[in-house]
């Protein structure tokens, strides 16, 4: 895959320097509004048109920050959430109440208050057997969203990644889920063992838009792999997203920028 990144320009917010593939900010929460910055003008643009806004959102602790940020007053009151659709990237296959729920997370930061519309979430169900929920999950995207090249395409896909390199939950020794010709697949965890929903490269590589919000200083490093494209960054799950041009863009703060 050719792959090449775009520069972001959020004029709306201070960034301290501008690198060909990625938009780096003073800190975690101007990253983080960066990213809210751009759904709430996708989500106005696509309200005009008379559209939905079909947005998959990945777990971990990362997102944490975003989606407090979408729950204050100042974005919770202008995005027009009846037209915003929340899926998910992945899951943990546990119940929605356990602490390491992507959707609980999700709901503790973000939906718990109630502007987002039953209706428009579309949660990947961790508490069920893993074969099952990832085909039922699959034949939901075949129904809600509309396809491209035989896959589902998102407006916004947004993703993390983890120290190993992994994205989604399609971690290094599991690299095969990149170019799955299934929708959505089972994951297991390399070191805990633990099953996981997640989507596939392919759909992921199929979406509109897709962002990665990285921060800290621990991400540093996977970072610099990945960005400056070192001959080992090809192992790394998370060097092999992007859009359906080949576009990942990059918001990440100071601290996970230090070493590009
Ligand atoms: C998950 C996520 C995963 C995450 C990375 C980064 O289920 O854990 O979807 O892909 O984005 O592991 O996680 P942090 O944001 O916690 O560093």
């Amino acid at each position: 895959m050719v792959k090449y990144f775009i520069n972001i320009n959020y004029n709306k917010t201070e960034k301290i320097f501008m690198k060909p593939e990625t938009s780096v900010f003073e800190n975690s929460r101007l990253a983080a509004q960066a990213v809210a910055s751009r759904i709430l003008e996708q989500a106005i643009a696509k309200q005009k048109q008379s559209q939905i806004l079909n947005l998959a959102v990945s777990g971990g602790s990362t997102p944490k920050q975003l989606f407090a940020l979408l729950a204050e007053d100042n974005f919770r009151t202008q995005i027009p959430w009846e037209i915003v659709r929340f899926f998910w990237v992945d899951e943990r296959c546990v119940e929605p109440a356990h602490p390491e729920s992507n959707f609980g997370m999700t709901y503790d930061a973000l939906l718990q208050f109630a502007f987002v519309p039953a209706q428009n979430i579309f949660r990947m169900k961790g508490e069920d057997i893993p074969a099952n929920e990832a085909v039922r999950y699959a034949n939901l995207l075949h129904r809600e969203l509309p396809a491209r090249n035989g896959f589902p395409v998102f407006d916004i896909i947004l993703l993390g990644i983890g120290d190993d390199g992994h994205t989604a939950s399609i971690f290094p020794n599991n690299m095969e889920l990149l170019n799955s010709e299934k929708f959505v697949d089972v994951a297991t965890h390399p070191i805990s063992g633990q099953k996981r929903i997640t989507l596939t490269g392919k759909t992921i590589n199929n979406a509109d838009q897709v962002i990665f919000l990285v921060t800290g200083i621990n991400k540093s490093g996977i970072v610099r792999e990945i960005i400056t494209e070192t001959m080992d960054a090809k192992k790394y799950p998370a060097a092999h997203a992007g859009n359906y041009l080949g576009i990942a863009e990059f918001v990440m703060d100071a601290a996970a920028a230090g070493k590009i």
